[in-house]
């Protein structure tokens, strides 16, 4: 790995052993893309686009000696705005004389070793100085003095780029920034699919692919958060591109609150991918010599298809995002307490259900919501952290006591973020809320959103929650976040800063679980957002793993957890098995396929142990027995998508470790058919020269992942599934 400067070309080589980064100072003045894929040892050309006529709608720059030469038709790195590149830009500025030309121009670069983190942002990082190098190049509008760091980091064993920008005001004056993005990235044309990962409520991160077409599109969130309706990722893929193979570009943005990708495909059939802070509700005052910090893009490059993007994914964030003590710890199997009582619960009606729960060999028992204030119902008592003694007479301490006596570990509900107007928190602080003054507020499940850009606020709710943490012997927290953001204002604030306040939220939460986790460096966080609505690679950076959804129905699992696979590892990804009809959609399916389902994650249960038949608790204990000894290899093993749901009656995936010793695969058929055709699973990521141990055969890794192995006749009725363990067997 290395990043190369060749001065003679002026171009820049970043590059490992599978992909290549290549850009190219046109004149010493402008940044061009030249080349972005699969590893090129040598590049001994230079980029054509510049030196070719074209329009005279593309004025060239000012002083430029061939005007046949327009910065509208470059690949640019650095496009500027309200000059002469016509396209998105990565910024827009507004200056103290009130108008916004800026055009960019390289100043310096320096590369160095490792990677510097990404100050108040969660990041991608590194443990040893030699796993990555980074280029940082300065371009500077010299009349503006205002200027755009570019950093780029490449991993040495990742086909990974990290970029972000730092914006920085050389001026003696304010200037405000209107937007400010995170990395542009322009392609040499747009033959291509665009992937994107899309849904809402109870329906998060449904795959989406579609030919990309001329135009500007954009995937984004207004909502305060990254929110479940467009997770902040999209993907180019070639239209032959695979699950297995073919070429696919991957772009993620670090960040959980708005956000904007857009994909603008130009006149000459270039496409461009910027990224970036949503320039929606964003305006930010940057004083001289002050500095604004973007969030960081993951860009991903795969010529082995979408299962090779994703297996890029997953190692980075698992390895290189995640932190802490649970970054590669097992992950306890949980039973929560949500649907079976909701609100309606009191200690002896959890204890029934912990000591169900321990016959079944769970692990870990988790208070959801309506433990504290008078939190009966979900129209109060948010902000009021402390303990409702009519349902916990003996409080949170012995209620932890019991559990652990029984041998479960203990875990608890919050909802740190919010309020509740029916609450002592907000009668004594109404102006804590994010609101715009005197006016009428947009109410999201009766709460309202804290104002967690101030620190006042952050503390108070800080201090309220380390009083019982301090106290009671918790293990995990389920930290949830139910509403997204209208009316965003900051009592307080100056009236030119109100448009920061989305960005000072995030900061202002990030800021809050950085102390929380470093503080409670055992306790197992677990991200939530009404199910999926904030799971993001931002929040993974603090919570090693998230709900992925209130939809527990195993049908519509499939499709929720397949499209998570595309980026998350399973690791990250917890699923329960809920009873029947299924609260979300009604439907009803056995308990095999549940269980199967929800084993392909961080496997919990939801059940009221009371109602269910002593067959269907035979099978959750038979499954939570096999999920404690397949576990690593579930949730650390190598996840391949081979059939996927949103396209078949269909669905197969499977994990294997990573010495290709032993895998299960999973199999699920939704519907029965009569006389339907036949079809084969064919397997990926094994090893072709060995031999595997399947269902009482032995077969080669090459048969199995050319020829496949033939199921679906062996269905009988609907939402049938299967689990298939294989083995390598010594030759
Ligand atoms: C959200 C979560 C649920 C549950 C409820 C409690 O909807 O996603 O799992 O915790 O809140 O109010």
């Amino acid at each position: 790995m290395a990043i190369i400067y060749n001065e003679e070309r002026q171009q820049f080589h970043l590059f490992n052993d599978e992909i290549s980064y290549i850009m190219e100072l046109i004149n010493e003045e402008y940044l061009a893309q030249v080349y972005y894929g699969r590893n090129v040892q040598t590049f001994n050309q230079r980029n054509p686009y510049p030196y070719v006529s074209r329009s005279s709608f593309s004025p060239s720059p000012a002083d430029w000696p061939d005007r046949h030469f327009t910065l509208d038709a470059i690949m640019q790195e650095a496009p500027g705005y309200d000059t002469s590149d016509y396209r998105q830009s990565i910024i827009e500025v507004t200056y103290p004389d009130g108008t916004q030309a800026t055009n960019f121009k390289y100043e310096s670069h320096v590369i160095f070793q490792g990677k510097k983190p990404l100050e108040g942002l969660p990041a991608t990082y590194i443990v040893e100085e030699d796993e990555a190098q980074t280029l940082e190049i300065t371009m500077l509008d010299a009349h503006r003095q205002f200027k755009a760091i570019l950093s780029y980091t490449i991993y040495t064993d990742r086909a990974v780029i990290a970029k972000s920008i730092r914006y920085v005001n050389a001026s003696p004056e304010t200037i405000v920034l209107n937007k400010a993005a995170s990395a542009c990235l322009d392609l040499p044309d747009y033959d291509y699919e665009l992937i994107q990962m899309t849904g809402s409520w109870a329906r998060e991160k449904h795959l989406k692919r579609d030919p990309l077409t001329m135009g500007i599109h954009t995937f984004d969130s207004k909502r305060g958060a990254s929110g479940s309706a467009q997770q902040p990722f999209i993907s180019l893929v070639r239209p032959q591109t695979t699950e297995a193979t073919g070429e696919v570009y991957g772009f993620h943005f670090v960040y959980s609150g708005n956000f904007a990708i857009e994909v603008e495909v130009d006149n000459y059939e270039q496409t461009r991918v910027l990224v970036g802070i949503n320039a929606h509700h964003f305006s930010w005052q940057l004083e001289p010599n002050q500095a604004f910090q973007t969030p960081e893009v993951i860009y991903v490059y795969s010529n082995q298809g979408l299962n090779g993007l994703s297996q890029t994914y997953h190692h980075l964030y698992r390895e290189r995002l995640a932190r802490g003590e649970h970054q590669y710890a097992e992950r306890p199997i949980l039973i929560n307490n949500w649907e079976t009582t909701y609100f309606d619960f009191n200690e002896e009606k959890i204890l029934d259900l912990v000591d169900g729960a321990k016959e079944l060999g769970v692990e870990l028992f988790v208070l959801d919501d309506g433990w504290f204030g008078k939190r009966n119902s979900d129209k109060t008592s948010l902000g009021d952290w402390f303990v409702n003694r009519e349902k916990l007479p003996g409080g949170l301490e012995q209620l932890a006591k019991k559990v652990k006596a029984r041998g479960l570990k203990f875990g608890l509900w919050f909802e740190p973020e919010m309020v509740s107007e029916a609450s002592e928190l907000y009668q004594a602080h109404p102006n804590w809320a994010l609101q715009v003054k005197d006016y009428p507020l947009s109410k999201g499940r009766d709460q309202l959103i804290l104002d967690f850009s101030r620190q006042e606020v952050r503390e108070a709710i800080f201090n309220q929650m380390t009083a019982i943490l301090d106290v009671v012997p918790i293990d995990y927290i389920k930290w949830d976040m139910n509403r997204t953001m209208t009316e965003v204002g900051s009592i307080g604030r100056d009236a030119k800063q109100q448009l920061e306040t989305s960005h000072r939220y995030m900061l202002g939460l990030y800021d809050f679980l950085e102390r929380l986790t470093t503080r409670y460096p055992h306790i197992l966080f677990e991200n939530c957002s009404s199910g999926g609505g904030r799971f993001d690679p931002g929040m993974v950076h603090y919570m090693p793993q998230s709900w992925a959804s209130d939809n527990t129905d195993a049908v519509e699992r499939l499709k929720i957890q397949y499209g998570n696979s595309l980026v998350f590892p399973t690791s990250m990804i917890c699923a329960q098995l809920s009873e029947v009809a299924n609260h979300q959609v009604g439907r009803i399916t056995n308990v095999e396929m549940r269980a199967n389902v929800a084993m392909s994650g961080n496997f919990g249960i939801m059940l009221n142990l009371a109602r269910e038949s002593q067959a269907d608790l035979a099978v959750v204990k038979a499954s939570i027995e096999w999920y404690k000894t397949h576990r690593r290899l579930i949730q650390y093993g190598d996840f391949y998508r081979l059939i996927s749901p949103f396209e078949s009656n269909e669905t197969a995936w499977l994990f294997i470790d990573q010495a290709k010793e032993e895998g299960v695969l999973f199999y699920f058929q939704i519907l029965s058919q009569a006389s339907q055709p036949l079809k084969k699973v064919k397997f990926q990521g094994l090893d072709p020269d060995s031999l595997y141990e399947i269902r009482g055969q032995i077969l080669s890794g090459d048969e199995l992942m050319a020829y496949g192995l033939y199921l679906n006749h062996e269905f009988y009725g609907d939402f049938q599934s299967k689990r298939i363990p294989f083995k390598k067997i010594n030759q």
